[in-house]
C-alpha cells in the first residue's frame, strides 16, 4: 500500500464508495454528470475518471434553490454521509450503485456555461472528431481517453522498470539540435542569437545515441520525442514517441532477444502469441508484397509470372516479360465473391497504382468467368501446385499484374481487404521479425540511392565486399544488418547494427550522393567521433504510440496521444502552427511571406 498523501479537497474518488463505507463522512469532488429534480427530491450524479456517485439532498440544510444553478459539466464539491439506497433505487450495474451520499454541504467550485458548451463528453451522440480535437479537454473527460492515458502511463512504467533491470541508463538528448535524417523533412527552429541559422528538431536521437556509445554509456534508453515533417497517415504523427535503445557490443540477436523479452511484459494479460518468427525482407515481399505483413491470417501471394510468359492473354504476357504477376487463391470454403464484389476490387488496388484485378473461378475441373478462357488444364494444374492449398481446388483465383512495386502494393492491399471482408484474422497479437532488408532504395526520378533504414545502418558483414566495391549494381544487392518488429501488420519497432568504422561511414555519405563539403557540414563532428575508438553497437526504437494503439485496439493514433495533431499537422485547439508576431519576425531576422 502506498503512503497516503494528505491535502486533497476530496476524501474519496467518485468510483470507490460501496456498502462498506455506509456511515462514513466523505467529501467528493467532480463534474456534474446528471441532475434530476423528482418533485422536490434532488439528485446529482457526480463524476470523475473513476466513476459516478449519486448525491441525494433529502437532509441538505443549505439553500436548495442554489441547485438550480448547477449545470452539466460544472465542477462541484459535496460533503455528507454514505447511506444505503432504498432497494428499488439500487443499480447493481454500477460499482457505487448500492449507495448514495446524503449531502450536508454543497459547493459549486466552477460552473459550466451550459448554453455554450460545444458538446457534452458523455452525450449519446458523439461529436465530430474536429470538434473533439478543438475542445480536447472535454473529450479527455471520457472514460475511454482516460483509460488510454492510464494504459500508456502504465506501459511506460513497465518499460522503464524492465530496462532498468537490464542495466540500461535513461539519458535525455537535446531537442534543439542538428539534422538527424530518418527519411522525412526536418522541423527547424530559427536561432535568434545566430542570425540566419536554424536548429533542426531530431527525427530520432539516432546520432546522439551512437555518440553515447562512443562516450562509453554501454546501454542507453530513452522515452524520446521525435519530430518528422512527412505525409501523415492513421498511424503517423508529426511528433511521436519512441522507446529508443542503443547497446554497445550488441549483435542483432541481442536486440531481438531484448525486445522478445520486453513484449510479454508490455502485452501482459492480452491474447498474444509470443512466438516471434523471423522472415527475410525478400520472403515477406514474395509472400505478402509488404515488409510489414499481417500474419494473423494466411492467404499468401503466389508468384505466377513465369507461367504466363507465353500466354495468349496479352496483358499477362507483357507483364510476365516486363514485370510481375501475383495471384491469390481464395478457397470456396473461405468465401465466394459476387460479380459486383470482384468488380469492386479495382477500387482497392487503384490507390496503389493497380489498374485492375483479373480473376476466374474453379469448381471441380471447370473454370469460369473473368480470364478463364486463357486458363487451360495444364496451366491450372501448375498454379494449383504453386498454391499449396491442399483442402480443395474449388475457389476464386485473383491476379494483379504489372510493374513490380505496383503489383506488390496492390496485391498487399487486396489481401488485407479480403482478410477484413472474410474476417480471416486470428484474434490476438501476432508478432513477426523482418530482417535482411536491402541497404539502399534506388530512386529512378533523381537517379540516386536512398538509405532504406538510415545512413548509419551497417551492411551485412558478408555483403561488405559488395559495399566496398562502390559499384552501383553491387550496392543495389547489398543487404543491411537491419530488423523490424511487426505486430498485426503494424511496424512497431525498427533498428539496425550500426557502422562503427569511419571509412565505411564516410563511404555511406558518398554513396548517398553527398559531396565532401555537405558531409563535413552535416556530419563532420560524427565522422570525427568515429575516429577515436568506437565500440561496435546497434539499437532499435519501439514506436510507443503504435504499440499503445495495438494494446487499446484503436486504428487512430490520435486516440493514444493527449494532445494530437490532425492529418494536416495542426493543433485545432491552440491553433498551431500560427503566424509569428512582428516582434518575433524581427528578432529572428526573418523576412516573411504570408
Ligand atoms: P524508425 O524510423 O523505423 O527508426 O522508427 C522506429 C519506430 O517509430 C515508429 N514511428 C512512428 N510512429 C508514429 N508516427 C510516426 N511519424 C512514426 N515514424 C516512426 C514506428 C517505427 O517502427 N532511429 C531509428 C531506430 C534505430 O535504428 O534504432 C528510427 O527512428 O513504430
Amino acid at each position: 500500500m502506498s503512503e497516503k498523501i494528505l491535502g486533497l479537497m476530496n476524501t474519496h474518488n467518485c468510483g470507490e464508495l460501496t456498502v462498506k463505507h455506509i456511515g462514513d463522512k466523505v467529501t467528493l469532488c467532480g463534474w456534474v454528470n446528471k441532475y434530476r429534480n423528482l418533485g422536490g427530491l434532488h439528485f446529482i450524479d457526480v463524476r470523475d475518471k473513476h466513476g459516478l456517485t449519486q448525491l441525494g439532498f433529502e437532509n441538505f440544510r443549505g439553500d436548495i434553490s442554489k441547485l438550480k444553478e448547477v449545470a452539466l459539466e460544472g465542477v462541484v464539491k459535496a460533503s455528507g454521509t454514505v447511506i444505503a439506497r432504498p432497494s428499488e433505487a439500487k443499480n447493481l450495474e454500477m460499482k457505487t450503485g448500492e449507495i448514495e451520499i446524503s449531502v450536508d454541504e454543497f459547493e459549486i467550485l466552477s460552473n459550466s456555461d451550459k448554453d455554450r458548451i460545444p458538446f457534452l463528453p458523455f452525450a449519446k451522440i458523439e461529436a465530430t472528431e474536429d470538434l473533439r480535437l478543438k475542445y480536447r479537454y472535454l473529450d479527455l473527460r471520457t472514460e475511454r481517453l482516460q483509460s488510454i492515458l492510464k494504459k500508456r502511463s502504465d506501459t511506460t512504467i513497465v518499460i522503464r522498470n524492465f530496462m532498468a533491470l537490464q542495466d540500461f541508463v535513461e539519458v535525455e538528448t537535446p531537442i534543439l539540435y542538428k539534422s538527424t535524417p530518418e527519411g522525412a523533412r526536418d522541423y527547424v527552429v530559427p536561432s535568434r542569437v545566430h542570425p540566419g541559422t536554424v536548429y533542426a528538431l531530431p527525427q530520432s536521437p539516432q546520432t546522439l545515441k551512437q555518440l553515447l556509445m562512443i562516450g562509453g554509456t554501454g546501454k542507453y534508453f530513452q522515452i524520446a520525442k521525435c519530430f518528422r515533417d512527412e505525409d501523415l497517415r492513421a498511424d503517423r504523427q508529426p511528433e511521436f514517441t519512441q522507446v529508443d535503445i542503443e547497446v554497445s557490443f550488441a549483435t542483432q540477436d541481442y536486440l531481438r532477444n531484448l525486445m522478445t523479452a520486453l513484449m510479454p511484459k508490455i502485452f501482459a494479460g492480452l491474447p498474444a502469441d509470443f512466438k516471434f518468427p523471423v522472415m527475410s525482407f525478400d520472403q515477406a515481399m514474395n509472400l505478402y508484397g509488404t515488409d510489414k505483413p499481417d500474419i494473423s491470417f494466411d492467404l499468401p501471394h503466389i508468384d505466377v509470372t513465369s507461367l504466363f510468359r507465353n500466354s495468349s492473354f496479352q496483358t499477362f504476357a507483357d507483364a510476365a516479360c516486363n514485370g510481375l504477376i501475383k495471384a491469390m487463391f481464395v478457397p470456396a470454403t473461405t468465401g465466394t465473391f459476387t460479380r459486383k464484389e470482384v468488380d469492386a476490387f479495382v477500387d482497392v488496388v487503384k490507390p496503389f497504382g493497380g489498374k485492375g484485378v483479373a480473376w476466374f473461378k474453379v469448381a471441380g475441373s471447370e473454370v469460369s468467368g473473368g480470364i478463364s478462357k486463357f486458363i487451360d488444364g495444364d496451366l491450372l494444374a501448375k498454379m494449383q501446385t504453386l498454391s499449396k492449398e491442399s483442402s480443395s481446388n474449388d475457389g476464386t483465383w485473383l491476379f494483379v499484374a504489372g510493374k513490380e512495386s505496383i503489383v506488390h502494393a496492390s496485391a498487399d492491399a487486396l489481401r488485407r481487404h479480403i482478410g477484413k471482408s472474410f474476417k480471416l484474422s486470428k484474434s490476438g497479437y501476432h508478432f513477426l521479425w523482418v530482417n535482411d532488408f536491402p541497404l539502399y532504395e534506388w530512386n529512378e526520378d533523381d537517379k540516386r540511392f536512398y538509405a532504406r533504414h538510415h545512413p548509419f545502418t551497417a551492411p551485412k558483414t558478408e555483403d561488405l565486399p559488395l559495399y566496398l566495391s562502390g559499384e552501383q549494381a553491387s550496392l543495389a544487392k547489398c543487404r543491411a544488418e537491419a530488423y523490424d518488429l511487426v505486430c498485426n501488420g503494424y511496424e512497431i519497432a525498427g533498428g539496425s547494427i550500426r557502422i562503427h568504422r569511419q571509412d565505411v561511414q564516410a563511404k555511406m555519405f558518398e554513396y548517398l550522393g553527398m559531396g565532401e563539403e555537405e558531409t563535413k557540414n552535416q556530419f563532420g563532428f560524427f565522422l570525427e567521433a568515429l575516429k577515436y575508438g568506437t565500440p561496435p553497437h546497434g539499437g532499435m526504437a519501439l514506436g510507443l504510440d503504435r504499440t499503445i494503439m495495438l494494446i487499446v485496439g484503436t486504428d487512430n493514433i490520435r486516440d493514444v496521444i493527449a494532445f494530437p495533431k490532425t492529418t494536416s499537422a495542426t493543433d485545432l485547439m491552440a491553433i498551431a502552427p500560427s503566424s509569428p508576431s512582428p516582434a518575433q519576425i524581427k528578432e529572428l531576422h526573418f523576412s516573411w511571406n504570408k
